[in-house]
């Protein structure tokens, strides 16, 4: 399934859903970033000007009920400031249906709707009601994916097929468990030449290996799972890059930052980026390598010095001669501030759904659109 099929629609006076990923940083009823939200113009632009109504839905953060400060009002009036003739829906995390995977809340959604179009890419790896259960409301020939879903599929292909090698993928930032889940798949799969594992995701990685950590946040549970991606690299000749050294904060993030080894790590240490000699190992390894997939932003990009050192590290790919993708939300986001969004090959609208897409996953979000999927 490589095309959508609802440019074969008849739209005119049809009412279309169409469920978006306006999943972006919003603070004080603010836009902080709109990447995502202009990823998602191609189909609405062209439903609106073959005279479709066109409903919206997306899930804003991930509200436990109703949360003003999660409301998609500022989404709606970004859409009325570019004069498009759309509703879009209340965020809808509200309704506990929508984690659920709830059939009866993904009827609620379908109704009165003449088509159903999932171009939400980002959300494509989750079995929210939106995602598996409200195509099932829609017979085949009337759902469909849309434009942003066609161009993600083109423009990953070539890290999921045939990729040039050397691959490296860089892997960092937060939703650690999120991440590395698809790791095992994707080493056995298209065994990348280096992966390379960037704080905050490293800390966990570092004391599965056995190294203490100081106060940097580790997820134990995961300590299995890091371990045998370790395994999984040294079978299938994956070159492993933890860092050797980091810039830590001493006590907090705000308190005096020193560059330590990671055998030399002390209690008090928290983990703000990798250290000098991490980043200089990185840069070769970039000079190094034909294809690069980069989701890894390091630290809090409010912390002047994760943002300092994410940005050089973003900037050397963007100048490097590779196939490069960047992926995730901090990344996009950090790429379109720094104004180098179109230095690189391709900027992803998803992270976690890019990741599993890449691994050779199942996205939820794409069987149910297939023709042969369960109807609910
Ligand atoms: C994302 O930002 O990765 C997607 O919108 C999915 O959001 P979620 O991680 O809250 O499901």
């Amino acid at each position: 399934m490589k095309k959508p099929f609802f440019t074969k629609w008849h739209l005119a006076k049809q009412h279309v859903l169409v469920r978006i990923d306006g999943n972006i940083p919003i603070a004080n009823e603010s836009i902080q970033n709109d990447f995502r939200l202009q990823a998602a113009l191609p189909t609405i632009t062209y439903l609106c000007e073959k005279g479709a109504f066109v409903t919206l839905i997306t899930h804003l953060g991930s509200p436990r009920g109703y949360d003003p400060s999660v409301s998609t009002r500022p989404i709606a009036y970004w859409f009325s400031e570019r004069k498009l003739p759309v509703i879009l829906l209340e965020n809808i995390r509200f309704d506990p249906g929508e984690k659920r995977g709830d059939h009866k809340f993904a009827k609620t959604l379908a109704h009165g709707h003449d088509f159903f179009i999932n171009d939400a890419w980002g959300t494509m790896h989750r079995n929210d009601a939106s995602i598996v259960a409200l195509p099932g409301c829609f017979p085949p020939e009337k759902r469909s994916f849309g434009f942003l879903v066609e161009k993600e599929f083109t423009h990953l292909a070539p890290l999921k097929n045939a990729t040039k090698k050397p691959y490296t993928l860089f892997l960092g930032g937060g939703k650690t468990a999120d991440k590395i889940r698809y790791l095992p798949s994707l080493i056995q799969r298209s065994a990348p030449t280096t992966l390379v594992i960037l704080p905050g995701i490293a800390h966990t990685f570092l004391a599965a290996a056995g190294n203490k950590q100081g106060k940097s946040p580790v997820h134990q549970d995961l300590f299995p799972l890091c371990n045998e991606i370790i395994k999984l690299c040294k079978i299938h000749g994956v070159t492993l890059i933890l860092p050797s050294d980091l810039l830590v904060g001493k006590g907090s993030w705000q308190g005096e930052k020193v560059v330590r080894k990671i055998s030399d790590l002390d209690e008090d240490d928290i983990g703000i980026s990798s250290g000098p000699n991490s980043m200089e190992q990185y840069q070769n390894i970039i000079n190094a390598s034909k294809t690069i997939f980069f989701n890894g932003i390091m630290g809090d990009l409010r912390h002047p010095t994760s943002l300092e050192i994410s940005q050089k590290i973003l900037n050397s790919i963007a100048l490097s001669s590779s196939y490069s993708v960047i992926g995730g939300g901090d990344t996009v986001s950090l790429a379109q501030k720094l104004e180098l969004l179109n230095f690189f090959s391709f900027a992803s609208s998803g992270g976690g759904s890019t990741l599993a897409y890449i691994s050779g996953a199942t996205l939820p979000g794409i069987a149910a659109l297939e023709k042969n999927a369960t109807p609910y």
